[in-house]
């Protein structure tokens, strides 16, 4: 059996990049019925870099999942996504993005009763509001990224390797740092990113850390 390894995204993994963004997005955990609306963390944190900036997307395939029915089959475990230029994509988010998210989720759905990091009326704003992305350091971080990896990829080095990954990538195209921001209650990842080097910002909030680091 081949091992896993990783590659760059094809727009085959797409429900696959769905669900494991949904099964990691409450704190690191499974969100699936947190939101009455179970796209809604992938419309927000995943689906808007694929179609935006797929070339800089790159997944964890494992072969030994691949060739069962759908639903048994997933093949890819994680990914890291990610923009060059977090200006540019606000713009490209605000004309091409936040219009049909407006439209697919004009009000938030009924509460489900779980307690989630963001409330839905939080999310469906970040889905209109890509503004938000504009961090004070934005000139000096103007890349940024999201990683997630389903729970039976996690603690094998996939993690560090996919960050190595993007940021080799952003150094190509001549990007010299790229930022993060994450859920404060999220410390396995917070001990992740501090392992691999990157440092907060001084913008970095305790109730919304974010945090930076050069490509190379
Ligand atoms: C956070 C995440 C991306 C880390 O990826 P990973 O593949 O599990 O981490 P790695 O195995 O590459 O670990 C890299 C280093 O970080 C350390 N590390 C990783 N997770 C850690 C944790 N929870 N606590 C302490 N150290 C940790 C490892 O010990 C390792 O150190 P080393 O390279 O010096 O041996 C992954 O666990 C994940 O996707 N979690 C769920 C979703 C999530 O939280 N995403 C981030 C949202 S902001």
């Amino acid at each position: 059996m081949s091992a896993p390894f990783i590659r760059p995204y094809r727009p085959a993994d797409r429900d696959d990049v769905f669900e494991i963004c949904l099964r990691t997005a409450a704190g690191g955990g499974d969100a699936t019925g947190v939101y009455s609306d179970d796209a809604l963390m992938p419309e927000v944190f995943a689906l808007p870099y694929l179609e935006y900036a797929p070339d800089l997307a790159f997944v964890v395939d494992d072969p030994s999942t691949g060739s069962g029915p759908r639903g048994s089959g997933r093949r890819v475990l994680g990914y890291v996504i990610g923009v060059a230029d977090t200006r540019a994509f606000a713009e490209w988010w605000n004309r091409e993005w936040g219009p049909g998210f407006r439209e697919r989720h004009p009000h938030p759905g009924p509460p489900t009763g779980r307690n989630p990091g963001f409330t839905e009326a939080q999310l469906l704003d970040a889905g209109v509001h890509p503004e938000r992305m504009l961090i004070a350091e934005v000139d000096e971080y103007p890349a940024h990224l999201h990683i997630d990896l389903l729970p039976e990829l996690q603690g094998q080095g996939f993690g560090r390797r996919l960050i190595d990954t993007l940021r080799a990538a952003l150094a190509e195209r001549g990007v010299t740092a790229v930022h993060l921001g994450m859920d404060a209650a999220n410390t396995g990842a917070r001990a992740f990113y501090d392992r691999l080097g990157f440092h907060e910002l001084p913008s970095s909030r305790p109730d919304a850390p974010l945090l930076g680091i050069a490509t190379r």
